[in-house]
Parts: structure tokens; sequence; C-alpha cells
């Protein structure tokens, strides 16, 4: 039976991995950090089951990592933990950079003591290509990163490929543009629209307050994105890997779809703009070319657009009736 461990199982894509590779017969160790208060709300389904168990540790502990992989001996390595908020990483850029960044440097450094032979996947970012130098973006478009969270990003990515060509280890970096689903945190604008519009939708709130509604993104549905991590291991050469739908919207048309899904007529009659939204530097249009994915991996995504944002509505809409009243 083969081993991977992932950092970060308890985020979306964490948790869509766990599935993944549960599915597909793996044994699968995940790391969690200490919390005061338990955040399994997105691996609840699987903490009975065997198949997955939890490992203690943090980024910013490096024997913590070191002695999680030493014990483990994984066959795959999936670094998905990292502060991967882009707001928050101006309020908090050093921590930010040590957990996205550095930590990155420990894995990498664990797995050479503990796993040399092991493979890897680093969670690079579209979020790196920032003010674009070309449209669409490809594993060769240069970066110009917008953040503390893409400068980290950026760092991450490059210690990657170092320690690939330093140590010839089989390491890799998927450079996936936006991906979201009914498990994305609440903070970011497709879930809170999504929320915002059922609430709005169910009577509980009068308006959406955003930011800049203008900003365009490649969206995709994150399970399909877990797929193309999973088949970057599984090829015989390490490389890396843009990973898009090849369309990008705006938030505003986020937006109008959105209410449209729940019926609401009006999208300009529940949005409000909030300043708090806005970012210092902002990514305006990020848009992925994947035929690289699509040539060598074989992959392709399964959701379109408009079945996003109906999917996302929806799951709030049910949410937020399990919920009740307020
Ligand atoms: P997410 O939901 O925010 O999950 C982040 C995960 O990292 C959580 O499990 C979190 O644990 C863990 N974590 C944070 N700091 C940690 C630390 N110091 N030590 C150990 N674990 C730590 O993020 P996501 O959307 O699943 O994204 C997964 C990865 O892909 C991230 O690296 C992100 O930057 C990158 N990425 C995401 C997208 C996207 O569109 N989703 C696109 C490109 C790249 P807690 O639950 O304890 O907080
Ligand atoms: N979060 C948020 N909240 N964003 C808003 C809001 C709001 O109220 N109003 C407008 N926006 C705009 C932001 O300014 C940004 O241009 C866009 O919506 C998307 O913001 P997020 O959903 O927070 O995602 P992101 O693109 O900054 O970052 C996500 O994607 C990256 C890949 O490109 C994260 O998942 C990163 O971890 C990931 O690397």
């Amino acid at each position: 039976m083969k081993k991977a461990f992932i950092t970060g199982v308890t985020g979306q894509d964490g948790s869509y991995l766990a599935d993944l590779l549960i599915k597909k017969g793996y044994q699968v160790y995940g790391l969690t950090r200490r919390t005061s208060t338990q955040n399994f709300a997105r691996i609840k389904h699987l903490i009975h089951n065997p198949r997955l168990e939890l490992v203690s540790g943090d980024l910013i502990d490096q024997h913590s990592l070191t002695n999680a992989l030493h014990d483990v001996k994984p066959d795959e390595i999936y670094n998905l933990a990292a502060q991967s908020f882009v707001k928050a990483s101006w309020e908090q850029p050093v921590l930010t950079g040590e957990f996205t960044a550095i930590g990155v440097t420990r894995m990498l450094d664990a797995m050479r003591l503990a796993c040399p032979d092991a493979r890897f996947y680093q969670a690079s970012s579209s979020e790196m290509f920032g003010k674009v130098r070309e449209v669409p973006q490809t594993e060769q478009t240069p970066f110009y990163p917008r953040s503390p969270y893409g400068v980290a990003k950026v760092y991450g990515h490059w210690i990657t490929v170092n320690y690939r060509e330093s140590f010839q280890m089989f390491a890799v970096s998927g450079i996936l543009f936006n991906h979201e689903s009914p498990r994305r945190g609440l903070e970011f604008v497709t879930r809170k629209i999504a929320n915002g519009v059922a609430r709005v939708k169910l009577g509980k709130q009068s308006v959406v307050e955003l930011g800049n509604l203008k900003a365009k993104r490649d969206w995709g549905y994150a399970p399909d994105y877990v797929q193309a991590m999973w088949l970057m291991l599984q090829q015989d050469q390490p490389e890396d890997y843009v990973v898009a739908t090849g369309q990008n919207h705006s938030v505003r048309e986020f937006l109008e779809l959105a209410c449209q899904a729940a019926e609401l007529d009006d999208w300009q009659a529940i949005y409000q703009h909030n300043p708090l939204y806005d970012r210092p530097a902002e990514v305006d249009v990020l848009v992925g070319d994947a035929s690289k994915a699509r040539r060598q991996l074989g992959w392709e995504p399964s959701v379109t657009f408009a079945e996003l944002v109906t999917l996302m509505v929806e799951a709030e809409l049910e949410l937020e009736r399990q919920n009740g009243e307020e």
C-alpha cells in the first residue's frame, strides 16, 4: 500500500486530496498543528477512517517535520500547508514568509534527511504571476508577485526547483490558478459571495460587502485540481505544470451569476462596496494556459464557470437552511 503525507490536510485542497488518495488505496498521513479548538470540519467524514492518520507538527517547527517524515517514510509528499489568504499577507508578512516560503525549505530538507527517494509536490500559485508579463500565463511566463503571499510563493517555487537540481530529488511545483468549492474558506471571494447571496435570499442579511469587482480570475473546481497534483507525481520525470481552465471572469460576473442562481433579480441592490476589502496592490487579471498539463498529464477541468457558481450557491442555501433562523 502506497503512503502519502499531506501538509494542510485540514484545508480545502488537503481534504479533497485525502478523499482522492484514500479512494485510490493509499494510506494517508495528514499533518495537523496544535490549535486550542480543533479545526477538522473539512475532514470530519474521514476522522474514523483508518486510512487517514493525523500526525502532529507545524511548518515552523523543523524537528516536528523531520520526525514525522522519518516515522512515516512516505512515498509521496504533498506540501499544501501555507498562510494562503493574500489579504492577510499584508497584515502578517513575516508569518506569511515563515510558513509559505521558509516552510517549503523545512519540508524539503526534512525529506532530504528522512526519505530522499519520496516524491514531493509543492503548491505553487498563479499569484506568482501578479502583474502579468503576458496573457495567458504558462510555465515560461516570468513572475511579478504583487503581495507578500505572492513573493513567498515565488521563494517556495524556486527552492523546490533548487532541491530538484541540487539533490536530484523528485520535487515538482503545480502552478495552480484559483480553484473553489463549498469547502473554500469563507474569507475568499467566491465562497463569500455564494454564502452572502444565500443569506440575502433567506432574509438573514440585506447586502454583501465586497472590494474590487473588476478583478478577473481563472476559477476552476477544487476536486479537479487535486487530481492534477496526483498526476504530477505519477510521471517519469519531475516537471512543473500550470493548471487552469483557460477562461477568466470578473468578481462582478461571479456576483451576477450567483444572484441568478439564487433567483435574486438585481445584483446591484444587494452589493455594497467596502474599501476594507480593497488591496494595497491588486492582481487585476489572471488566465492560465494549461496546454502542457492537458498534453502530458491528460488533465482537463470537468466543471464550467456557470456550474461552479451554481453548485456553490446551492451548497450555501442548503447550509444556511440547515443552520436555521437567526
Ligand atoms: P487553505 O484552505 O487555506 O488550507 C491551508 C492549510 O494549511 C490548512 O490545513 C492549515 O491548517 C495549514 N497550515 C497553515 N499554516 C500551517 C502551519 N504553520 N503548519 C502546518 N499547517 C499549516 O488553503 P487551500 O485553498 O487548500 O490551498 C492549499 C495550498 O495551495 C496552499 O499552499 C495555497 O497557498 C495553495 N494554492 C491555493 C489555490 C486555491 O485557489 N485554492 C491556488 C494556488 C495555490 P489549519 O486548518 O490548522 O489552519
Ligand atoms: N477575499 C476577497 N474578499 N476578495 C475580494 C473581495 C472580498 O470581499 N472583493 C473583491 N475581491 C477580489 C480580490 O481583490 C481579488 O482580486 C479577487 O477578488 C480574488 O480574491 P480571493 O478570493 O481572496 O483570492 P486570491 O486570488 O487573492 O487568492 C487565491 O487564489 C490564489 C491563486 O491565484 C488564494 O486561494 C491563494 O491562496 C491562491 O494562491
